[in-house]
């Protein structure tokens, strides 16, 4: 469905860009332009630069589906912020401050720009929200998360993702871009929280890859796993400035359902490797770049620390990637440590943050 192409009173098309045309961003892209805005991507490959402009196609990342018109595609990163209303930044954490470093300073102030990267910039620290935000201070930032793996809802599958930041006008001008019969928003002012979600079930994910690589698939076990996992997510958040209830909903709750169970996520895909007995060298070989929760748990592991807010399950998860004992073992360990000590009434899970 093609809607005619959304004006300003007075006929002049809503401009939207987006910085990194890759899984995700072709996704938004497309669906925005679908929805009647003018779309400009940013992409460094050329070759998708091309096709998309060309033929209205990404076979690399979205294979098979006819983009809409309305979107273009360009390797210049400035073309994407010319009077556009809203910018959606769609590079993976790794690359965002080295990318948008370039533009830092042609960005109108008038532009909302939304980030939907999640994860840490393994040098400075931030995540990439405030990566964003310290770029751009002149800058309204919105943060889109939840459970929206982009080869879903780019077919057109029913989406529901958390739309977190100051202003409420900012979050209604970027729903209306977004929202349409299948794609949906929900507002939340908890920005922290709603990023920490994003942030935290990468990493868990990867644990439950590791049991899928192995052959464990009990529901029990699985549910088990994530229900504990929920909870040192909120923990460790809660300490991090975090509203405890946001990891309970759709940025908390869905994402890490989503992330955990799709055959689609990079996070679970590590994890499988590894059951595989696949090391680091090999898994960065087949993947190309090492998923954000693998590059984002040493720095939580590390700032949980300084928080004094304990994470026992992510220590025993960094411990198996690291090789210092087997799956089998992290399984007895959680059974042993964490459903127990829960049952007991134990500190660990039991904590507030
Ligand atoms: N894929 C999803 O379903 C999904 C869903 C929600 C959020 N996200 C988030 O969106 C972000 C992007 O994820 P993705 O799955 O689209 O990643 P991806 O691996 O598909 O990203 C590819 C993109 O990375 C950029 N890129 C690659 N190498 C680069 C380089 N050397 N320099 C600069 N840019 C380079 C390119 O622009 C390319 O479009 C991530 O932070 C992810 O957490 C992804």
């Amino acid at each position: 469905m093609h809607r005619g192409m959304v004006e300003y009173p007075g006929g002049k098309a809503v401009n939207t860009g987006i910085v990194g045309l890759g899984n995700m961003g072709i996704a938004i892209a497309n669906l925005i332009a679908s929805n009647g805005y003018k779309v400009t991507g940013w992409e460094h490959d050329g070759g998708v630069v091309d096709e998309i402009n060309r033929r209205h196609l990404n076979s690399r990342f979205l294979p098979g589906v006819a983009l809409s018109t309305n979107l273009k595609a360009t390797k210049e990163l400035g073309e994407v912020f010319e009077e556009a209303e809203a910018v959606f930044i769609a590079v993976p954490s790794a690359f965002i401050k080295d990318v948008l470093a370039a533009v830092k300073d042609e960005v109108g102030e008038e532009t909302i720009l939304v980030n939907l990267a999640k994860g840490l910039d393994r040098h400075t620290g931030l995540t990439s929200f405030q990566t964003v935000a310290s770029l751009f201070p002149r800058n309204r930032t919105v943060m889109l998360s939840g459970p929206s793996i982009a080869n879903e809802f780019s077919r057109r599958m029913p989406t529901v993702v958390v739309l977190a930041g100051r202003e409420r006008a900012d979050l209604t001008a970027v729903a209306r871009m977004l929202d349409n019969g299948y794609f949906r928003t929900r507002f939340s002012d908890d920005a922290t929280g709603v990023e920490l979600g994003g942030i935290l079930k990468n990493i868990y994910a990867i644990g439950l890859g590791m049991f899928d690589g192995k052959g464990i698939r009990s529901v029990n076990f699985r549910s088990a796993y994530l229900t504990i996992a929920l909870e040192e997510m909120a923990n460790i958040g809660a300490r991090m400035g975090a509203r405890r209830e946001t990891f309970f909903y759709l940025s908390g709750l869905g994402d890490l359902i989503a992330t955990s169970l799709s055959e689609h996520s990079h996070n679970r895909r590590m994890g499988e490797l590894l059951a595989g007995g696949f090391d680091l060298r090999e898994i960065r070989r087949r993947m190309g770049i090492l998923p954000e929760g693998y590059a984002a748990m040493l720095s939580i592991l590390y700032m949980a620390e300084k928080l004094h807010v304990s994470a026992p399950l992510m220590k025993n998860l960094w411990d198996v990637i690291n090789g210092r004992y087997e799956v089998e073992r992290f399984i007895s360990l959680f059974i042993q440590d964490f459903i127990e000590e829960a049952r007991d009434g134990g500190a660990d899970m039991q904590e507030e943050g």
